[in-house]
């Protein structure tokens, strides 16, 4: 592993391990024609759960493996330097739905919901985004309306992650009265499965990147929602949302470093290998100098990414964190992908290697569970509502454990 900083326990490592063997021996040989044909393939969802990787951070009693953020996200790096539609997956599996039901589930929910999660029985997924509603995400319109002992949602939600196979949605709706709106107050939570009537799967994108990860429009048509399915607090939906998207945004962190990281190892390959003018192209500095940022990059934004995890694990608010960790990461697969593919040249634009594929699947990872732009508001409004706009001399500004004033 090319600068691998955090001293990892003898645990993590095997988790590490067993991570990358899965990848390199279950995922690897099908990555490109699953990428090709756009094709989700569901036996693999219950081999991911009998090794566990479906139940990372839930605790063993529900079946799950009890594990910490920083292991969870070594884990999920070596999933994404190998597949990032399957690390997608993994990811919102893991960071976004199971960890909504685990933090604001009832007992009952959990017991329902968790174990066959945790076995890769249930696949997750999270519904918050509209058609209308992407970044401003608390704009989202799908109504919910109390009907005895259901809710009735209708609405549609997009951009869904593995919305075709999954059996559990937690869905974002308004249970606010048109006639008395409550802006993100008025947005509740809800476990939606694919068997209540008025479910339908909409639109399946035809994506640039990630098309081994079936991104769906869900349709709730007069929705039948027992009410037993509310998670947590009518009102709170918008609140859990965001909380959550802080593990969602370290999760997409170590898909954007698996992949930034995958396209550095190619290069470096690529480069010993190809011989122009007489000698490797590694040797030439033009080349040296990308594959030196490249390291970079991947380093300084694994670094942040554990460090954020670990701070998580503290019990630390890393809202600030986990988005400039999210930001970070993105842009350094982004770039990392665009140099790869330099270096490879005309063999970088072509399917026969995997560089193109990667270029491709970075991009999204500046888009999806918020943008490059979101991140930004994210770290500047966190910037100010430490600082409450204070001139505060640089001495006298207290620091948080990653060097920002708060
Ligand atoms: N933790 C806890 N609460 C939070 C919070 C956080 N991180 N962020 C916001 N909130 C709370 C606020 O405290 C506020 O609560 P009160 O009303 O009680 O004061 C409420 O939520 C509203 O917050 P804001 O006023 O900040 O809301 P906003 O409308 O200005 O929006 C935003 C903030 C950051 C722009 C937000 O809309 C956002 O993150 N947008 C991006 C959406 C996004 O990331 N979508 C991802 C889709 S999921 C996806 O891509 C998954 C996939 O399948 C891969």
């Amino acid at each position: 592993m090319i600068h691998q900083l955090t001293p990892l326990t003898p645990e993590q490592r095997e988790i590490q391990q067993a991570a990358r063997d899965f990848a390199l021996t279950e995922i690897a040989p099908h990555s490109a024609a699953w990428d090709r044909d756009q094709h989700f393939e569901p036996a693999l969802v219950r081999k991911l759960g009998e090794l566990g990787f479906l139940g990372m951070m839930l605790p063993e009693s529900l079946d799950g493996l009890g594990l910490d953020t920083l292991t969870y996200l070594v884990a999920l790096e070596e999933i994404a330097a190998v597949d990032a539609s399957v690390a997608v997956m993994v990811s919102v599996h893991n960071s976004l739905p199971t960890q909504m039901i685990l933090r604001w589930g009832t007992d009952e929910q959990k017991e329902r919901f968790l174990r066959p999660m945790a076995r890769g029985e249930l696949l997750g997924a999270f519904a918050l985004s509209e058609p209308d509603a992407g970044s401003d995400a608390a704009a989202l319109s799908t109504q919910a309306v109390r009907d005895g002992d259901c809710w009735v949602l209708d609405g549609t939600k997009a951009w869904v992650s593995s919305g075709t196979h999954a059996g559990v949605i937690i869905a974002m709706a308004r249970t606010d009265r048109p006639d008395n709106r409550r802006g993100a107050r008025g947005i509740s939570a809800f476990i939606v499965t694919p068997d209540m009537p008025g479910f339908r799967v909409g639109k399946k994108e035809d994506k640039m990147g990630l098309r081994a990860s079936p991104t769906v429009q869900l349709v709730f048509d007069n929705l039948r929602v027992p009410a037993a399915n509310l998670l947590g607090q009518e009102g709170q939906g918008f609140a859990y949302a965001m909380q959550s998207l802080d593990n969602g945004r370290l999760g997409i962190a170590a898909q954007a470093i698996g992949i930034g990281r995958a396209a550095l190892e190619y290069s470096l390959a690529y480069a010993a290998e190809r011989r122009q003018f007489g000698k490797p192209i590694a040797d030439f500095e033009a080349i040296q100098f990308k594959l030196a940022d490249m390291a970079k990059g991947v380093a300084a934004a694994r670094a942040l990414m554990h460090a954020t995890a670990s701070a998580k694990d503290r019990g630390e608010p890393v809202t600030l964190a986990a988005s400039m960790s999210k930001l970070l990461a993105s842009e350094t697969a982004m770039s990392a992908t665009r140099e790869a593919v330099q270096i490879f040249g005309g063999y970088g634009y072509i399917t026969d290697y995997p560089v193109e594929r990667l270029f491709r699947d970075a991009k999204v990872t500046e888009i999806y569970e918020g943008t490059s732009e979101i991140q930004r508001v994210v770290i500047a409004r966190q910037l100010y509502a430490g600082t409450r706009h204070q001139a505060t001399p640089p001495g006298g500004v207290e620091a948080n454990r990653i060097g920002i004033p708060r």
